[in-house]
């Protein structure tokens, strides 16, 4: 019989196409989905022991599926992590973590520039369960270590941010937090395990947005949290079985199939943002651009060290403007004159899409939140994808060109 376990020592390249659970019986090539809700058991001692999580094996999907298990399995190897679980979109990732690592009366820090629901969940759902959060700027570590306080359990940043691509030092931020008996969390859905691996970096847990780059073609939501077996397989894993934050197997059938691909999507999407990103720089009707891979980003350094050269495959700009309401109509211009990219609020889809972070991803923030992030009415978001970066040019140069 042929020994079908993988060799220690894979690349993640290897591990994003190779890592599953076992064929089934069947030999399927690729890997089969489970799409059903509960197993069948063998006799009733059996049932019961599984149910007892003393005896290994599936009983019912919301605690644990082949399909979800490969895709788990396959993220973990990607992200150098030991262990990762999935859930039913990147937010109840994050809420997962939340719920498990925080209780009454504990404090968190967090990036003040970060997606608009994370900051809306860590900042004020969590706020009526008695968890307070701070708020700081993400790229200032004196701030992150001010903030600190002894009921301080978590750290928790974005790197890089929607949308404007503030980063921080994961190595030592980490070491923060571990000086003071916290954990440090990074939403890494920006840049994917492809670009960095945060807990390579010291990071202990790693939260994703599988909508996005995981998948990479616009299908399913989906999230995960990674990171060591007694935080993710001891505590929230027995938390997710009574509260149902299960992915679904088709779902994660999709995200499987997209790790396949990821390498290569991200790397083509970071080339061309990256080309799309200097050119915008020399539009006259462009303020601004905010792009880790250019060397006028603030952070270009950091990024370049870690995100393995590359800045990603998002970038934003701010458009030219007087005033809020032009900058706001300016920037609505810009958006509503392409025709190739999509208006939509989704990114890390093979398809470009573009929009305005102000009035989507951000627009439930109160104004003082949104400048405290730096997002201002000119702000337009690209989310660089497959296409040929010629047409991309010409879609936006189509608004751009117009602006009065
Ligand atoms: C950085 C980041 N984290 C988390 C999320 C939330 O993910 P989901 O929409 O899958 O809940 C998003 C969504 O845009 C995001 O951009």
């Amino acid at each position: 019989m042929t020994d079908t376990t993988l060799p220690p020592g894979l690349h993640p390249d290897t591990l994003a196409v190779r890592e599953a659970v076992e064929r089934s019986q069947w030999g399927e090539h690729s890997e089969a989905l489970y799409l059903t809700s509960s197993f069948v058991q063998s006799d009733s001692e059996s049932s019961a022991r599984r149910f007892a999580m003393e005896e290994p094996g599936y009983t019912y999907t919301r605690t644990a599926n082949p399909t979800v298990e490969s895709l788990e399995r396959r993220l973990a190897a990607m992200e150098g992590a030991e262990s990762a679980i999935a859930t039913s979109t990147g937010m109840s990732a994050i809420l997962l973590l939340a719920l498990t690592m925080l209780k009454s009366g504990d404090h968190i820090v967090a990036s003040q520039s970060m997606f608009g629901s994370t900051i809306k969940l860590l900042g004020s759902e969590m706020a009526r369960f008695g968890v307070e959060t701070t708020f700081v700027s993400q790229t200032d570590i004196a701030a992150w270590q001010a903030a600190i306080r002894p009921n301080t359990r978590v750290l928790f940043a974005e790197t890089p941010t929607n949308p404007l691509t503030d980063l921080c030092d994961i190595a030592a931020l980490a070491d923060l937090a571990h000086a003071h008996g916290a954990l440090l969390a990074v939403d890494n859905s920006f840049a994917s395990p492809v670009l960095q691996r945060p807990v390579q970096l010291g990071a202990d847990l790693v939260v994703y947005s599988g909508t996005k780059l995981l998948d990479g073609q616009g299908r399913v939501m989906a999230g995960a949290v990674c990171g060591s077996p007694a935080i993710v397989e001891k505590t929230m894993a027995p938390f997710m079985r009574c509260a149902g934050l299960s992915l679904s197997p088709f779902n994660a059938w999709v995200v499987l199939k997209g790790l396949e691909t990821l390498s290569l999507r991200v790397k083509a999407e970071s080339a061309a943002a990256l080309d799309l990103a200097a050119w915008l720089e020399g539009h006259p009707k462009v303020a601004r651009v905010y792009y880790p891979g250019l060397p006028s980003h603030r952070q270009h350094e950091l990024a370049m060290r870690q995100q393995g050269g590359m800045g990603g495959t998002v970038l934003s700009f701010d458009v030219l403007g007087q005033g809020a309401e032009q900058l706001r109509a300016n920037a609505f211009h810009v958006i509503d004159s392409t025709r190739v990219c999509s208006i939509t609020a989704n990114l890390g889809d093979v398809k470009t899409t573009i929009t305005h972070p102000a009035s989507t991803s951000h627009g439930r923030l109160t104004e003082d939140q949104r400048q405290a992030a730096g997002i201002g009415q000119g702000l337009v978001r690209v989310s660089v994808g497959l296409e040929h970066l010629d047409d991309l040019k010409a879609d936006l140069l189509r608004g751009l060109d117009s602006l009065q």
